[in-house]
C-alpha cells in the first residue's frame, strides 16, 4: 500500500487497543451511545492530515514509502477528545473566591454582590488582547495534556466591543472554535439587562457573528431571563450563528423549552432539569451537554445523566473550563465524574466526549472517531484498556496527542 497523493504518514503502531464509537452515524443517542468498537492490537495510519486506515496489526499491509512510526506499545488510542464547552479565554483568577466558597461563601452570592463572573470580567478587560493572546494559548496548552484535541471557547469575560472582539479573535489564533457569549452577565455601565442587549445587538453582534460560530447566553435568575434570552438568540440565529444556552445551572427558568422552540444546537450544564425537562429534551434535537465538573467543583447536584441517556437525548460531556464555576480542562475527570457520579458506562462517556462533542460543533463528519477519512486527531493512553480513560479518577494517562496527522508537542 503506498500513499495515493504522496503525503507524509504516520504509522501509530502495536497499540494494546484502539476504541473508537461504533458506526459513523451522528450524533449518538439511546443504545447506540454505549457502542463502542475495540480493536486489540492495532494500528492508526495517517496520511497527511487524515487518517488511511485502521485495523489489527496482524492485517496491516505492507506500506512502501517514507514512513514515520509512534511505538505503541503500552498505549490504548482513542479519537482526540472534543471539549465543546470551555470558558478559556480570561485573565487573572478567583482563587480569592474559592477560598471563600470552601468557607461556606454560596457562588450565586458571590455573583450578586459584584464578584464572580464580573470579578473576571474587569481582570479581561484589564488584559490587553496580546495577553489574552497568551492566556487562550498557555490554556490550549493545558487541555492538550489532558487529550483534548478540538475545544470549544467562549467570550463572554468583555462584555464590551473591543474585549469582546479581542477573545474571539484569540480562540481562533489558538485554534479553537469560537463561541460569542454575549449575554454572560450584564456589566455594570448599564443599567439593566435590556439596555445591555441593545447594546450588545446593535454594536457587537455584527461584527462578533464574522468571527463567532455560536451564540450562547447564561439563562438564570440574577443572569438574563427568557424574554431576554430569546430576543438574543433570535437576533443572533438571524445573523447566521448556532445557539447555544447555559440553562438549568441552579434553577430552572425555561431554558430547555426555549432551546427547543428555537431549534438550538444545546443546552448545557442542567444540573437543575426535573423529569419533565429530561424528557422533553430526549425527544428533541437539541444536545444536553453535561458538565459534571462543574457541579463538582460548586458543590452542586450532578446532572440526572442516566436518565437522560434512557429518555433518548444527545447526551454530551464537556468540562466548561472556567477560573470560577470550575478550573478543570480535564475530560479524563470528567469522564470518571461521569462514570462515577452521573450513571454513564465509560463506552457512553467516551461517545459524549468525542462524537457528540463534535456534532454540538458541526464537525462530526471529521471528528470524534478514529475511521478513514476523519481527521487524524488520536488521543494516545498510557493503560491497559481504554476504558481506564474513565476508571483512573485525576490520573495522568495522556501519553500523547496526535494533531491532524502530526504528534503534538505536549510541553
Ligand atoms: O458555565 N454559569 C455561567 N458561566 C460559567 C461560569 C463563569 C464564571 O464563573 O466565571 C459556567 O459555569
Ligand atoms: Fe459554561
Amino acid at each position: 500500500m503506498s500513499s495515493m497523493r504522496g503525503e507524509r504518514r504516520l504509522l501509530v503502531r502495536d497499540l494494546v487497543q484502539l476504541a473508537t464509537p461504533a458506526g459513523n452515524a451522528a450524533p449518538l443517542r439511546g443504545r447506540a451511545l454505549g457502542h463502542v468498537d475495540v480493536v486489540e492490537d492495532a494500528y492508526v495510519l495517517c496520511a497527511g492530515r487524515l487518517i488511511e486506515a485502521v485495523g489489527r496489526m496482524r492485517d496491516l499491509p505492507r506500506l512502501e514509502g517514507e514512513i514515520e512510526e509512534v511505538d505503541g506499545r503500552g498505549l490504548c488510542a482513542i479519537p482526540g477528545l472534543v471539549d465543546c464547552h470551555t470558558h478559556a479565554c480570561f485573565a487573572g483568577d478567583r482563587l480569592e473566591e474559592f477560598a471563600l466558597r470552601a468557607g461556606g461563601a454560596s457562588y450565586e452570592e458571590l455573583h450578586a454582590a459584584g464578584g464572580g463572573i464580573m470579578s473576571t470580567v474587569r481582570a479581561t478587560r484589564a488584559a490587553g488582547e496580546l495577553a489574552l493572546a497568551e492566556a487562550v494559548r498557555k490554556h490550549r496548552g493545558w487541555m492538550l495534556r489532558a487529550g483534548t484535541a478540538t475545544f470549544e471557547a467562549k467570550s463572554g469575560y468583555g462584555l464590551d466591543l473591543e474585549t469582546e472582539l479581542a477573545s474571539l479573535r484569540a480562540v481562533k489564533a489558538a485554534g479553537g472554535v469560537p463561541t460569542w457569549l454575549g449575554a454572560h452577565a450584564v456589566p455594570p455601565e448599564f443599567d439593566d439587562a435590556d439596555a445591555y442587549l441593545d447594546f450588545a445587538l446593535a454594536e457587537v453582534l455584527p461584527a462578533a457573528a464574522e468571527i463567532a460560530e455560536a451564540a450562547d447566553v447564561f439563562l438564570e435568575r440574577g443572569a438574563f431571563d427568557v424574554a431576554q434570552a430569546r430576543r438574543y438568540l433570535t437576533a443572533c440565529a438571524g445573523a447566521g450563528l448556532r445557539l447555544r444556552l447555559h440553562g438549568d445551572q441552579f434553577t430552572e427558568q425555561g431554558a430547555v423549552p426555549l432551546a427547543i422552540e428555537l431549534g438550538a444546537r444545546s443546552v448545557d450544564h442542567l444540573e437543575a432539569t426535573g423529569d419533565e425537562g429530561v424528557a422533553a429534551l430526549g425527544k428533541s434535537d437539541v444536545a444536553a451537554v453535561l458538565l459534571p465538573a462543574s457541579a463538582l467543583f460548586l458543590g452542586r447536584p450532578m446532572p440526572q445523566g442516566r436518565a437522560f441517556v434512557d429518555e433518548g437525548a444527545i447526551v454530551t460531556l464537556a468540562t466548561d473550563f472556567n477560573p470560577g464555576s470550575a478550573f478543570c480542562e480535564s475530560l479524563p475527570l470528567v469522564c470518571s465524574l461521569a462514570a462515577t457520579q452521573v450513571g454513564l458506562s465509560p463506552a457512553e462517556a467516551l461517545a459524549a466526549c468525542t462524537v457528540n462533542a463534535a456534532h454540538v460543533l458541526a464537525r462530526s463528519d471529521r471528528r470524534g472517531r478514529l475511521a478513514p477519512g476523519y481527521d487524524a486527531d488520536v488521543t494516545l493512553l498510557e493503560a491497559p484498556d481504554w476504558r481506564y480513560l474513565a476508571y483512573h479518577l485525576g490520573g495522568n494517562l495522556v501519553a500523547g496527542v496526535i494533531l491532524q496527522g502530526q504528534p503534538a508537542e505536549l510541553g
